[in-house]
């Protein structure tokens, strides 16, 4: 019998300690946070899946790489290393380093977005929204309607909708569309996959109507398995060829290397434009740094230069995808409602679903992750109402994996926690704001119980 296991493809060499609390403890530690997550000290967190955003475990090589970081202020041999490793996967001509995603956001969308302008996505995360926003211009979601629906499987449930793009651009006018994006994969929509064939039709449309095409990298790597496993024609291709058939189609990318960087802080925009670049830069030069480090140490860009190789790795992807899908069978299986089939880096438990008699303006995704953090210590993160305000199309509770963090036992654990509230659903409570911030009021908002 060939051996089916699919195990860690590592060993473990340097450990950090995590620590049990008592309930009675994280009562208090929950009300002083006042029912939001972000406010809680992480000692006082089990097991932390608030995030897969720069949470996860750097390898020997990537140590070792921060060892021979080149902090030269200009030109840095680390940046060049850093370059390459990008362009070898990504392909663009301009690798602008940034000290995360919303920085390379940020500058993107001051360059290329003015106000009164639309920005289509598959589905904009929060940060990109709200960078988008800031400009003045519409971030518009257009993931197709099975993306919006948590129970129902699909392959490719991060698709965007290209008759609703084609719309839109007929309905707003091209020279109001300055780009459009595609987040792969999509978070905020479940960590759901973008098939080729889908980025191969918005791209078409996109030039066809000279509007460039920018993807959200974050969790390429991720999506590039999917397809390796879910599309025809990929089966036997290594998820590298497949990010860089992914990339090719579009002008450019906002990366996080907080993801699939493997990396504990970095980011990076890239485009194909000459022009923008220049502009881009300068911005760069004002609120990041340098070009040739942008916000980074030289140890930073030579963590990510290596980081990056080691995402697109077959073994490590095999492994990522099915533990995150054990995690979600499991959940699945004891009848727990969730987003299926499971995303790439985090499982979505369906709050609503979940908490049926609790209001959306009750905030059930909160209520729920407050619940989680009660029974086990576990700390999750709302994506929904208290997130996304009225825009919200679902109440998700996101369980986020950091990469190679966590082994198969303390999933187990998460596993018996999740199933115990799903027992004592009906006890929990509603929430309402006692205070939010003007903006990405999720961060700093304070609630109470109805
Ligand atoms: N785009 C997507 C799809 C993201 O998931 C994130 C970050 C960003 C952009 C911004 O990148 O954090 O480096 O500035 N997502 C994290 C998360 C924070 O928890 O999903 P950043």
């Amino acid at each position: 019998m060939p051996i089916r296991t699919i195990i860690e493809p590592f060993r473990i060499k340097s450990v950090e300690p995590i620590h049990w609390t008592q309930r009675s403890d994280r009562q208090k530690f929950l009300e002083a946070a006042h029912f939001n997550l972000f406010l809680l000290p992480a000692d006082n967190v089990l097991i932390d899946l608030l995030t897969d955003s720069g949470t996860g475990a750097m390898s020997i090589y990537q140590w070792g790489a921060i060892m021979e970081g080149d902090e030269s202020y200009a030109g840095s041999r680390s940046y060049v290393r850093f370059r390459d490793s990008v362009q070898s996967i990504f392909g663009y001509t301009h690798v602008i380093p940034t000290h995360q995603g919303r920085a390379a956001e940020r500058i993107l969308f001051s360059t290329m977005v003015k106000k009164g302008d639309v920005v289509p996505n598959n589905t904009h995360f929060d940060t990109t929204r709200a960078n988008v926003e800031a400009t003045g211009a519409e971030a518009l979601d257009l993931v197709i309607a099975e993306g919006k629906k948590p129970g129902l499987i699909h392959p490719f449930k991060g698709n965007m909708d290209v008759t609703a793009l084609e719309e839109t651009i007929r309905r707003v006018g091209r020279e109001r569309i300055p780009l459009v994006m595609l987040t792969i994969t999509n978070n905020s929509g479940g960590g759901q996959p973008v098939s080729m064939e889908n980025a191969r039709q918005v791209s078409e449309l996109c030039h066809r109507n000279n509007i460039p095409l920018y993807f959200d990298a974050c969790r390429f790597a991720e999506n590039s398995y999917f397809i390796k496993l879910r599309e025809a024609g990929y089966e036997d291709k290594s998820p590298k060829q497949i990010a860089q058939e992914m990339f090719a189609l579009g002008d450019g990318c906002t990366m996080s290397a907080k993801k699939d960087g493997m990396a504990n802080i970095g980011g990076f925009l890239c485009t194909n434009n000459d022009l923008l670049a220049q502009q881009e830069r300068d911005l760069l030069i004002l609120t990041e740094g340098y070009p040739t480090y942008g916000g980074l140490a030289g140890r930073d860009l030579e963590a990510i230069a290596v980081g990056l190789q080691e995402a697109v790795d077959e073994d490590y992807l095999r492994y990522r995808i099915a533990s995150t899908a054990y995690l979600g069978n499991h959940l699945a299986e004891e009848g727990i409602p969730l987003v299926l089939p499971p995303g790439g880096h985090a499982v979505y438990l369906d709050a609503r679903g979940f908490v049926p008699h609790i209001p959306v303006e009750q905030f059930p995704g909160v209520a729920l992750a407050a619940e989680l953090y009660l029974e086990g210590g576990i700390r999750s993160v709302e994506i929904g109402a208290l997130m996304f305000g009225k825009a919200a199309k679902m109440d998700l509770v996101r369980l986020a994996i950091p990469r190679r963090t966590y082994t198969q036992s303390h999933i187990d654990y998460v596993i018996e926690v999740i199933t115990e509230v799903w027992r004592k659903r009906e006890e929990i409570r509603g929430l309402r704001l006692t205070y939010e911030p003007p903006f990405l009021r999720h961060f700093t908002a304070k609630l109470e119980q109805v």
